[in-house]
């Protein structure tokens, strides 16, 4: 695996590969076994696969954690050579944004973005996608693969290159979990062990909610109510609870058939999220 830190050594590494398909997986290190089930898809259906890891500071808030945010390059190389990754990307920000980060250009897609995570971390989706259109235009990759753990990212990150006809494939991928149900998530591991044991209760009601309307339940004001007050009892910040149009994201009204639940929820200062879809 080829470790590169500027965009010309890349260019100049893929412009000399051989001809094939490229697979692209964007990250921010820390890498676990979601991760790494992109990477493994990205393996399975192309002849390059490149990963990047940038911890982008252009998505983080200024209370967020954007300095504590785990890096940890040595394990992670070493998970991507096991997973034949053939490049990895490792740009500093000043690579990316020069020197003046706040004056770069931005891409940002309004609507859906608005709500959720966009409405609690305000920037933060336009610094997702304006990364995320930098790193296409650098990488050019025919595929790009991306978590659905992070549904709103995704759904706004498609909405993106179908607008600006980006000439990439987008694949999102099943969420990762362990035996609990937790979502794998790199912000687990600022949770505290008796944290780590009530965590697991966030993708429980989703799941809870997901079956009462599996099973004709049209309430969903009801249902939701009765999701955030048992994670508030438990001991969860509620950040948000909803279930919306899985396309549009708005609230969802009983005529919709394709659902998300959306959650969002602190422990103590770790904001966790997960969601979960639904056909009906
Ligand atoms: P990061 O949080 O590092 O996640 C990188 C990719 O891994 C995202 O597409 C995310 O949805 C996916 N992922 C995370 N946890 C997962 C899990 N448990 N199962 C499956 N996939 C999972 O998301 C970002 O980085 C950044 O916003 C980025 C897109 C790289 C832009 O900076």
């Amino acid at each position: 695996m080829q470790i590169l830190k500027t965009i010309e050594s890349l260019q100049s590494a893929l412009g000399g590969a051989a001809n094939g398909t490229l697979g692209f997986v964007p990250t921010m290190g820390n890498l676990h076994a979601g991760h790494l089930s992109l990477v493994a898809r990205a393996r399975a259906d192309h002849d390059l696969v490149v990963v990047s890891i940038f911890v982008n500071p252009l998505q983080f808030g200024a209370n967020e954690d954007l300095d504590a945010y785990p890096r940890t390059l040595d394990a992670d190389s070493a998970a991507l050579i096991d997973a034949g990754c053939d490049v990895l990307f490792l740009p500093s920000a000043e690579e990316l944004y020069g020197d003046d980060m706040l004056q770069s250009t931005r891409v940002q897609v309004p609507e859906l973005g608005a709500d959720y995570c966009g409405a609690s971390r305000p920037g933060h989706f336009d610094g997702v996608t304006t990364v995320v259109a930098k790193l296409f235009n650098i990488v050019q990759p025919d595929a790009a693969y991306f978590g659905l753990k992070d549904y709103q990212q995704f759904s706004i990150i498609r909405k993106m290159v179908s607008d600006l006809a980006m000439p990439v494939a987008l694949h999102g991928v099943d969420t990762v979990r362990e035996a609990s149900g937790l979502a794998l998530s790199s912000r687990n591991g600022y949770l505290t062990p008796e944290q780590k044991s009530l965590a697991p209760l966030l993708y429980q009601t989703i799941k809870s909610i997901g079956e009462a309307i599996a099973a004709g339940e049209q309430d969903f004001k009801r249902l939701t109510q009765a999701g955030k007050q048992q994670l508030q009892e438990a001991g969860f910040q509620l950040d948000y609870l909803a279930i919306a149009n899985a396309a549009s994201l708005r609230t969802a009204t009983k005529e919709d058939s394709h659902l998300v639940i959306l959650v969002a929820a602190y422990l103590g200062s770790t904001r966790l999220i997960d969601n979960l879809r639904i056909f009906i």
